[in-house]
């Protein structure tokens, strides 16, 4: 009886730190440049707090996509709170790990180019995860492609200049 107890509070805990930590994401799929051009092609990035057709925050997010991501919420709410969807998505840090949420869950290989990589979360993000093999918009596509290029351009930048940092002592 006593045994049974202690199990009952030794999961009941493990569930309530589950909670608690629910905000921290242990498998994060999603780069930061990835995520730096999914909100420069949803929003420019515009920290403004507002909602476009139900889709709120920098990263333009709804609450059906929100609620899939596992409806993370600010440490001082429940996802019952009146605008825990609002107050999340609208605040950059929750926002963003709930795209990291939604990638975990539902990362896959929507170009069928063979790997899972930026260019699927992006369609996932915009499209959704039943429908991100599908065409994604002209102009999403074009914002986000010339700034994941932009981001590899500097990416490879700053390896050739350690690159050459490395050559120059070594000479
Ligand atoms: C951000 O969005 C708001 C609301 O749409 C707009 O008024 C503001 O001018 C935008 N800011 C920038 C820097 O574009
Ligand atoms: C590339 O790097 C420069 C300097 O670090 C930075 O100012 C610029 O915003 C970066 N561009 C992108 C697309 O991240
Ligand atoms: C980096 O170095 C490689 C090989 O030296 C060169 O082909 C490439 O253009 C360089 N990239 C940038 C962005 O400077």
């Amino acid at each position: 009886m006593l045994n049974s107890l202690k199990l009952l509070i030794s999961v009941w805990l493990l569930l309530l730190l589950h909670c608690v930590s629910g905000d921290e994401v242990e498998n994060k799929p999603v780069t930061e440049d990835c995520l730096e051009c999914l909100c420069e092609t949803m929003s420019g990035c515009n920290a403004t707090e507002i909602c476009v057709n139900g889709a709120c925050g920098i990263f333009r997010i709804t609450e059906g996509y929100w609620a899939e991501a596992g409806q993370l919420t600010l440490p001082n709410e429940t996802p019952l709170s009146a605008h825990a969807f609002t107050n999340c998505v609208n605040q950059p840090h929750c926002a963003a790990n709930t795209i990291q949420h939604y990638m975990h869950k539902h990362g896959q290989d929507c170009n069928g180019d063979e790997h899972i990589d930026c260019l699927d979360f992006g369609a996932l993000h915009k499209l959704g995860n039943l429908q991100c093999r599908g065409e994604l918009p002209y102009i999403f596509a074009k914002v986000f492609n010339r700034c994941l290029k932009a981001k590899q351009r500097n990416a490879s930048e700053s390896r050739n200049q350690t690159l050459n940092r490395v050559k120059n002592k070594s000479t």
